[in-house]
């Protein structure tokens, strides 16, 4: 297994080109089971997580051509098959997204039920529960979801809790049903907007996407369209932490800035100086050591869960001390357990993690437990002192294209090592 060697104390400097957004990606992708008609997606980026859905589209006899790096040429055929299996969708969760286009599209959707991962039991009622109010059949059995639909028809949804995942699926599936549907407590990140953005240009009436009611008139078909895929906030977000945690300046292009709006409020509430333009945003330290910041994760426009690990990772080296507190996800700090072994003073309180920033960290071989966790320790490592290891950095890749390449180019000494 692939892992990141990383010596600390380098400041980073530098910019950073931002790739599209793997959770704008992954439903759009799922968006082309809705047409036979050609669907182009541009600012792909390169993540094991995006090769995976391709390899379940293909599986499901999509085509998918893969053009100058990052554009896809998907579709222009129908879905043969209607299974997910579950060697698929145990390694990606996210394959949930093909349940809702399949059933609205084929009539019928059999997919794996994606189990739960190192961040919680990550269910999946509420999309199950969405389709049935469609007038979908949905059983449970032998370890798959079962969905039958002559032809779904609009219904009021109102969702239990705000989930992103399950907000797609639904609003995918609403596009094809038989009349309007209104989806309540609907989730609100961009990346909802971005699948709207498309759906939209294949033909969808769809209003109120990035509110928390979005309503959906239903048509007949739908055809193709040609859509570029946003910046990804997340690893801009990720990308601007390193800069703090290091003392540096970092400049993120082909950044979405009004999509990060809480991120970068905590990140001037740390002391850094952030300057923004349509497409760039850029963060200076100056040398100075981070303050240790108080966050409560919420769903958007709040502040996201998908950036608390590395905001812990700040708070670890920070001056003060602060809690984090993690309201979305039940079992989502495995990254202080690990930076403790680097000396990091954390004590876990339920949902919270009380941090006293320690003047400075110690070089460890560290494990990573999931996407986001392993992001934060390699922002301890860049600031820590000494050699870490970061093993199993599998997690890593599904998430961060090239991370050792794009933090190498601003200075840091890593490099991966194939064991
Ligand atoms: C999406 O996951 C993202 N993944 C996650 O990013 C992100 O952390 C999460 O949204 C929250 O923002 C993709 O977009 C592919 P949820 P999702 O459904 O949709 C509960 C990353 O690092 N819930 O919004 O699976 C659930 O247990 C990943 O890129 C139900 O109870 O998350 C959780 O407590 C990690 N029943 C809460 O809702 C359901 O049917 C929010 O989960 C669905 C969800």
């Amino acid at each position: 297994m692939d892992r990141l060697e990383i010596t600390g104390g380098v400041r980073l400097e530098g910019d950073v080109a931002i790739s599209g957004a793997k959770n704008a990606t992954l439903p759009v992708l799922a968006a082309t089971l809705l047409t036979d008609a050609p669907v182009s997606v541009s600012n792909v980026p390169h993540l094991n997580d995006v090769t995976t859905m391709i390899a379940l589209l293909r599986r499901l006899g999509i085509d998918v051509a893969m053009h100058d790096a990052m554009r896809l040429e998907v579709g222009g055929g129908e879905a043969r098959e209607h299974v997910a299996p579950y060697e698929l969708v145990k390694t990606m969760r996210a394959s949930i997204l093909v349940l809702g286009p399949l059933l609205a599209r084929l009539g019928r959707a059999d997919v794996s039920l994606p189990g739960g991962c190192a961040i919680g039991a990550r269910p999946v009622n509420i999309h199950v529960a969405g389709l049935k109010a469609m007038g979908a059949e949905v059983d449970i059995e032998g370890g798959y979801i079962r969905a039958r639909a002559e032809r779904l028809r609009g219904a009021r949804l109102v969702l239990d809790t705000v989930t992103v995942t399950g907000t797609e699926n639904l609003l995918m599936a609403a596009t094809l049903a038989r009349g309007e549907s209104v989806i309540e407590n609907a989730a609100r990140e961009p990346e909802i907007m971005d699948l709207a953005a498309l759906l939209t240009a294949m033909g969808a009436r769809i209003e109120g996407a990035g509110t928390d009611t979005i309503h959906v008139q239903g048509v007949d078909t739908l055809g193709g369209a040609s859509h570029r895929i946003m910046a990804d906030r997340i690893e801009t977000g990720t990308y601007l932490a390193a800069g703090a945690i290091t003392g540096g300046r970092v400049r993120a292009l082909g950044a979405r800035p009004d999509t990060l709006d809480a991120v970068l409020a905590k990140l001037v509430e740390a002391g850094a100086d952030v300057s923004v333009g349509d497409d760039w945003i850029e963060l200076s330290m100056d040398g100075r050591r981070p303050r240790a910041v108080d966050l409560v994760t919420a769903p958007y426009p709040g502040f996201p869960t998908d950036m608390q690990a590395q905001f812990c990772a700040l708070n670890a080296v920070a001056d003060g001390a602060a809690t984090i507190t993690e309201t979305v996800f039940e079992n989502r700090f495995q990254h202080v357990l690990e930076m403790q072994r680097m000396g990091a003073d954390f004590r876990l309180q339920g949902r919270t993690a009380v941090s006293r920033g320690v003047a400075g960290l110690k070089g460890a071989p560290v494990m990573a437990t999931d996407l986001r966790a392993s992001a934060s320790l390699v922002l301890a490592a860049l600031v820590a002192d000494g050699v870490s290891q970061v093993e199993r950095i599998y997690h890593i890749d599904r998430g961060y294209e090239r991370i050792e390449e794009k933090l190498g180019r601003l200075g840091a000494r890593i490099q991966r090592l194939h064991d």
